[in-house]
């Protein structure tokens, strides 16, 4: 959940870790700091140079005077999300040894700390932070006084072998100039390759692409477990043997490194405010490559592979948050358009609660995440590994270790998310199961290749009237402003409209800090209506016409109790036809363009994100670095 950056080459590393950082803020932003080689000038290396502050990177960026305090072309920095400690200058990284001679910084959690932390203090240790992390700096320090002439990455594996957990480590050492270590396990890490020609290499170490954008599109996806030297004439891959406690080079087995094919610009605000604004824009877009790489690349296969999916007979789908919500959407178009039951389960309680599933190698296990990173979801994915079932993996970040590990991927084409609440990977996600739901019709002959035509050709329409509906934002923002002062928000609707008001709600108090609930209408007077009374806001999603009347029944009870009811439907018009205005029944109407009513979700999220991200603005929040949030949950 933090961000960690390195570099070491011909420039000065200061700037260049901290304008990575700040493309990777959205994963911590608790407190921020560095840590750079001073340039040789004798014979002694010199000590690390440190610096660490609290709160956003800024407050780094203006203590350090741009990294100008801190001189040198080698260095890492992090940017922190508190797991172990509370947000302070001792827990923030880089965590330095006794000797000021070792500096780590850290993206992970080291489980089994309590009993690390617990030995090095019985052999006399001093610990200056609560963290999980410091205890590796100990043990690396302890490693290398034990064995000083030996290899720092022997001394490295050694150390990783006493460590439980998931990590993505940046490692300097003051007696290896210009030399970083770094060393994933479970944890996201990317590293970056210069090469000027003229046998320059400078290499750099990313939690993720964006850090990485503007200095170069060369990388490679370190295995985990390896350990990688990132030095100005090479970037070397080790592999560490437990047995025989020494490091075996693997460089060769990597290969070239992989060109990223993403532009400089699809991590920049450019003339936005923020992310989450550009990324809602951005949404249609990602909706539309979604469906064409999913119709059309042959790079991916798995939608088109009619054999794989007419085994298939049921599907169980696993994620978190709003992945989570995407596949409930997923399910409700699957089974209504294919006749394939789906399960849908939050990650972390699927792993932990023994699940029996009855045909195994004919349920195929969906795992959905932007991140690809998600601790919960990783797991689930390893969990159903080991039983036997099929995976396919939809995920957003390329190379992620979800991608690397399911079965099958197929890949949202969304682009760099980088507000912490999501917006536009969201809408791949849901794009990404209209696209199984109507392969997998075709494949199980429950849709005949006339009405997957229609249903495709409509699909296709959708982003078109995605982008309609961002017109509509100046009203949007009236309401919002209507709505910033509320203390709680109920999100209802029937079927479809359930699992996306889900959604709406999710978005809404994650960047506003309003209460807001979603709940099945027909189910509010099974208790919650108890809490409507004058003036609570309730947005009513009404887009199913097989369910509009018995929601609008639903609607009139919570306005009959005073709620303020927003409503968002395709129906207006049928209802206009029998008579009826909605204005009748909704204090406010916000109309839908018409669909088939399985793709409403896509359509709808538009207004309802833009809802969330206007409400944040109007109570003068950041929306995209919600409070105690970060975007990748690397931790469980
Ligand atoms: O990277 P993932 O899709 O696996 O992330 C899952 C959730 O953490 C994520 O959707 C979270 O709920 C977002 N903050 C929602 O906006």
């Amino acid at each position: 959940m933090c961000g960690i950056m390195g570099y070491t080459g011909y420039e000065q590393a200061s700037p260049i870790i901290l304008e990575g950082l700040s493309r990777l803020e959205y994963r911590g932003y608790d407190s921020a700091g560095l840590a750079v080689q001073a340039p040789v000038k004798t014979t002694e290396p010199p000590p690390l140079q440190v610096a660490k502050a609290c709160g956003r990177l800024q407050a780094l960026i203006d203590k350090t005077r741009g990294g100008a305090d801190l001189p040198g072309s080698c260095g890492i920095g992090h940017t922190r999300w508190a797991t172990h400690g509370i947000p302070s200058k001792e827990n923030a990284h880089p965590h330095i040894s006794e000797d000021g001679c070792i500096a780590v910084v850290h993206n992970g959690i080291i489980e089994n700390h309590y009993d690390l932390r617990r030995e090095l203090i019985a052999e006399g240790v001093e610990f200056r932070s609560q963290t999980d992390t410091e205890v590796i700096v100990h043990l690396l320090s302890k490693a290398c006084s034990n064995a000083p002439e030996s290899e720092k990455a022997s001394i490295i594996g050694s150390v990783l072998t006493r460590l439980k957990g998931a990590y993505a480590l940046g490692i300097l050492f003051a007696d290896e100039p210009d030399i970083i270590y770094a060393v994933r396990r479970d944890s996201p890490l990317i590293i970056g390759c210069i090469n000027n020609g003229k046998q320059q290499i400078s290499g750099i170490m990313a939690s993720d692409i964006p850090a990485l954008l503007p200095l170069t599109r060369q990388v490679f996806y370190p295995e985990d477990g390896h350990i990688i030297k990132l030095t100005t004439q090479g970037i070397s891959f080790y592999a560490y043997n437990n047995d025989t406690h020494t490091v075996t080079n693997v460089t060769k087995s990597y290969g070239d490194p992989v060109t990223l094919t993403l532009s400089e610009n699809a991590a920049r605000l450019g003339h936005y405010k923020h992310f989450m604004r550009k990324e809602i824009e951005e949404a249609p877009q990602a909706v539309k490559r979604t469906l064409e790489s999913g119709l059309t690349d042959p790079d991916n296969p798995f939608f088109t592979d009619g054999a794989l999916l007419a085994s298939v007979q049921n599907i169980r789908m696993i994620a978190c948050g709003s992945a989570y919500h995407a596949c409930l959407v997923g399910k409700a178009a699957i089974e209504s358009l294919c006749r394939v039951p789906v399960e849908v389960e939050i990650a972390s309680e699927f792993r932990y609660r023994e699940p029996v599933i009855p045909h195994p190698s004919h349920t195929l296990t969906v795992l959905v995440s932007q991140s690809g990173e998600t601790a919960d979801t990783v797991a689930a994915l390893r969990l159903c590994k080991s039983m036997g079932i099929p995976t396919l993996g939809i995920v957003n970040v390329q190379g992620s270790t979800l991608a690397g590990e399911a079965d099958h991927v197929f890949y949202t084409p969304a682009g760099p998310e980088i507000a912490v609440a999501t917006t536009k990977a969201y809408c791949a996600q849901v794009a990404a199961m209209y696209l199984l739901a109507l392969q997998l019709g075709r494949a199980k002959k429950v849709l005949s290749a006339d009405e997957q035509e229609k249903l495709i050709r409509e699909l296709t329409s959708v982003p078109e009237k995605m982008e309609q509906l961002i017109s509509l934002e100046s009203d949007l923002c009236r309401l919002s402003q209507e709505l910033a002062s509320a203390r709680h928000i109920f999100f209802i609707g029937r079927g479809m409209d359930h699992a996306l008001s889900m959604e709406g709600s999710l978005k809404l108090k994650e960047v506003s800090y309003i209460h807001a609930e979603a709940y099945a209408a027909g189910e509010l007077k099974h208790g919650t209506i108890s809490l409507i009374q004058d003036g609570t806001p309730v947005v009513a999603l009404v887009t199913q016409p097989h369910l509009l009347h018995k929601t609008l029944s639903n609607v009139a009870e919570v306005k009959a109790r005073g709620a303020y009811v927003i409503c968002l439907t395709t129906a207006e018009n049928i209802l206009r036809e029998g008579g009826l205005a909605l204005s009748d029944v909704a204090d406010r109407v916000i109309p839908l363009p018409a669909t088939h009513p399985c793709f409403t979700p896509l359509i709808a999220s538009v207004p309802l994100q833009l809802l969330a991200y206007h409400v944040s603005v109007a109570r003068t929040l950041d929306p995209d670095k919600p409070r105690n949030l970060a975007k990748s949950v690397t931790v469980e």
